[in-house]
């Protein structure tokens, strides 16, 4: 096991995005120098002021998890999609291997197509349905042709968690304000808590593992049924609807299935996700009553 005491990580997307501050805030509970960064310190296009930043900094390692994110944005956006997910990672990885750092990068769930009816293994046949999946899956399998042994990329799903707003955030938010409100019923998938996702990538580290893996809470939830337990959770009187996609069509296609099965993650570090209701009344009766500012 490694001891990541007194190790440098630095964090891109550490300063603003919804996964980077709870990475940075658990590196930092592990004694771990942190340098998360924001767009402000970097220019993902610019290769030469990367590989200058990764000069001076002089990180263990590097942490991905910048990317585009706004999954019907990017079915217009298909060139801004493919910078932040297929070249900025391939870019981080060609760095990290010249100066022998480990990579950790993010990928999603929206690499399947959705048609199975149990769990995703990182074996199983990738079949993106979108621009965001497909953008996505080109970066995880450009980073492996690097044949850099130092690279670890996380598959995880349908993120919630405190610092940024998110899926649970706004549907919390719309249901103090409303009666009712219909959440489609018809995809289902993992929901995973960033502080928790962010624990189990630590304990991937000091395993020292590398290539694939599929990380989220355990247990799975359609939207609809996330948006009701975070509702009942949090004791507000809104009735939560069950209607199908087809009520709310957009221009990106989502999966109707895509939990992601964590055996891999739990055969290498012995660690069982805990359950993602669990993991919500930690972000309601914790993140979100102590930061109310949050709301
Ligand atoms: N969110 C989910 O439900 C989900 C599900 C599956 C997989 N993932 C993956 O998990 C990782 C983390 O996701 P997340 O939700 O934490 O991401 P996020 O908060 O939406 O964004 C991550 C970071 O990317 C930065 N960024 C976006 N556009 C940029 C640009 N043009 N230039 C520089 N920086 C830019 C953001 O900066 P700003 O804050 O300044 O915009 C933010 O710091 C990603 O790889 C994502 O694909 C997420």
């Amino acid at each position: 096991m490694i001891d990541l005491a007194g190790k440098k990580a630095v964090i891109l997307g550490g300063r603003t995005g919804l996964l980077g501050q709870s990475l940075t805030e658990k590196l930092q509970d592990h004694k771990v120098i942190t340098v998360p960064l924001s767009r402000k310190d970097f220019d993902p296009s610019n290769m030469d002021s990367l590989a200058a930043l990764l000069e001076r900094e002089n990180p263990d390692f590097i942490f991905n998890t910048v990317a585009y994110t706004m999954v019907d944005q990017a079915e217009d956006e298909e060139n801004n999609a493919h910078l932040l997910n297929t070249t900025l990672p391939v870019t981080i990885g060609r760095l990290a291997k010249q100066c022998n750092c480990k990579l950790i990068h993010y990928s999603t769930d929206f690499v399947f197509d959705g048609k199975k009816d149990s769990p995703y293994t990182e074996e199983d046949k990738t079949n993106p349905q979108s621009v965001y999946g497909s953008t996505k899956l080109d970066g995880e399998e450009k980073l492996l042709d690097l044949n850099y042994d130092n690279i670890l990329i996380i598959r995880t799903a349908w993120l919630f968690g405190p610092n940024k707003t998110n899926f649970v955030h706004k549907i919390l938010n719309f249901a103090r304000e409303r009666e009712s409100l219909s959440v489609v019923h018809d995809q289902t998938g993992s929901p995973t808590y960033t502080p928790d996702l962010a624990e189990y990538t630590i304990a991937l580290i000091k395993n020292e593992a590398a290539g694939v893996f599929n990380v989220v809470n355990s247990g799975k939830a359609s939207w609809c049924e996330l948006a009701t337990e975070a509702v009942n959770c949090s004791a507000i009187n809104c009735r939560v609807d069950a209607v199908p996609t087809s009520a709310y069509p957009t221009k990106a296609k989502r999966p109707p299935y895509s939990v992601l099965d964590t055996s891999k993650f739990t055969e290498v570090t012995g660690i069982t996700p805990r359950p993602w209701v669990q993991a919500m009344r930690d972000y309601i009766y914790n993140d979100l009553k102590n930061h109310p500012e949050d709301r």
